[in-house]
């Protein structure tokens, strides 16, 4: 069968990394973000798509149009997002609509419209990028937290859901991967190797989770940086 993956997030870091393994797997792949043209990724099986996720109105119409246009998608890498790391009382209500939007509403308006099409086929793999911050919550981070436990309990519910439909969800939560994330963020993963996860890193175990045999659903993987190290930009020389 033409295999057909959805990757959010497909402009840059993980979401780029998974799209090209999944391209070199044999999949077609429509890959969602804002900034494409930037994104460096070519392939005539690769098929970007415009999406500001922010606005969910939008993306509920493109989610409904490019699952009626592919009724044979089968993987679904929910993975977009960005970090904001400040005390709770300098965001605005805007900008926690915004965030909670961005990093939350959208993942589960897109697999509202794919698992959809996933359950008449019969199968699907729903791939989502959470994060270390969906298992512990720490200073700074209650937006980016509320969003992260937030997807972890949709992922556990869906999974319960629709797993009878031949339908499996995994959760993937990594610490700290070297990647565009941090270039507006006052802080990033020590310079070594061994500071931060490679988005490469991630996007094979997206790969191995969505060609593991049917029978057997891999529900969360975690992973670490093998020596956590935080650098504060402001304290550069
Ligand atoms: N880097 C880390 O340390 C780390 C750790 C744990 C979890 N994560 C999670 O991993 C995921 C991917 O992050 P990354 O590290 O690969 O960061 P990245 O390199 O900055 O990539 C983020 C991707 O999300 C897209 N995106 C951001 N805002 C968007 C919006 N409003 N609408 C549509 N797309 C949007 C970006 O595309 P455009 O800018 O082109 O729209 C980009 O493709 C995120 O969910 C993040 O929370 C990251």
């Amino acid at each position: 069968m033409h295999r057909i993956a959805v990757v959010t997030g497909s402009s840059s870091g993980i979401g780029r990394a998974t799209a090209t393994r999944l391209l070199e797997a044999g999949f077609t792949v429509i890959g969602l973000a804002r900034h494409h043209n930037q994104s460096g990724m070519s392939h005539d099986r690769y098929h970007p798509c415009t999406a500001d996720f922010s606005d969910i109105e939008e993306l509920d119409k493109i989610a409904a149009d490019i699952s009626k246009d592919h009724p044979e998608i089968s993987v679904l890498v929910c993975n977009a997002g960005f970090g904001d790391f400040r005390h709770l009382e300098n965001f605005s209500y805007k900008q926690i609509q915004e965030f909670l939007n961005v990093n939350l509403v959208a993942h589960i308006v897109l697999c509202r419209h794919m698992a959809s099409g996933m359950k008449k086929l019969g199968q699907g793999d729903i791939v989502i990028v959470g994060s270390e911050a969906a298992l512990i919550g720490k200073r700074k981070a209650t937006l980016y937290s509320a969003a992260k436990f937030g997807i972890r309990g949709f992922a556990q519910s869906l999974r319960d859901e629709v797993g009878s439909s031949g339908l499996r969800v995994c959760l993937i939560n990594p610490g700290m991967v070297r990647s565009a994330f941090f270039n507006d963020l006052d802080f990033e993963p020590g310079n070594s190797p061994e500071n931060a996860i490679e988005p490469d890193d991630i996007a094979k175990v997206i790969v191995e989770t969505v060609g593991t045999r049917k029978g057997t659903v891999i529900d969360e993987v975690n992973l670490s940086p093998a020596s956590k190290a935080i650098y504060f930009k402001n304290k550069r020389l």
